[in-house]
């Protein structure tokens, strides 16, 4: 049996782990699957930048001590949901996407969202297995370091 994960509050000290969870996370969800111009812009080292802005709005789940997977919410969007490779599969991704659902109740919301690319076949079975559905196609606007980069996405939603 998976050992049982702890979910918290992230701080500045998980920033480098959560960058490189992220890193490769966002490796497997998205090459292949995104314009050419944001995986050129996503290299390794611009992740911990990114992940540090964020430690105030993200839950990290532990594991053994390391940091398993994270969630990041941005108002009413579940906007970072990523699990390393050795705990997918584990329920600890289900557990953090409840924490972000409640937190985007919180935010006073009773409707959340979130952009996945068209292509991340096992993130949208997760979304869909977890309540959410798909509201169509947008182009979701990503940060990049010369300005926004538009992604083809779904647009996938709760009610809360
Ligand atoms: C998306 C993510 C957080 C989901 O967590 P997870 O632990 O992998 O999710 P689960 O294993 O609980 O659920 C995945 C579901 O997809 C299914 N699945 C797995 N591979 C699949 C594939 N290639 N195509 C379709 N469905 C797939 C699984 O069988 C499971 O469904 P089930 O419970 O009905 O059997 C995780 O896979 C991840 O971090 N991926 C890389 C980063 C990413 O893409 N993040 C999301 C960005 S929007």
């Amino acid at each position: 049996m998976a050992p049982e994960a702890t979910l918290r509050a992230a701080t500045a000290d998980d920033a480098g782990e959560i960058a490189e969870v992220w890193f490769r996370g966002w490796r497997d969800g998205h090459l292949g699957l995104v314009p050419e111009e944001l995986v050129r812009v996503r290299t390794e080292e611009s992740f911990l930048p990114r992940a540090a802005e964020r430690v105030g709005t993200t839950t990290i789940a532990v594991v053994d001590g390391a940091v398993a997977g994270f969630v990041t919410v941005v108002d009413d969007e579940v906007e970072q949901v990523f699990v390393s490779g050795e705990h997918r599969g584990t329920g600890v991704a289900g557990r953090l996407l409840a924490v972000a659902e409640e937190q985007v109740h919180a935010n006073g919301h009773d409707r959340a969202w979130l952009a996945v690319v068209p292509g991340n076949a096992r993130a949208r079975a997760f979304y869909e297995r977890e309540g959410w559905s798909d509201e169509g196609s947008f182009d979701y606007t990503a940060d990049g370091p010369d300005g926004p980069i538009p992604v083809p996405c779904r647009r996938y939603v709760k009610p809360l």
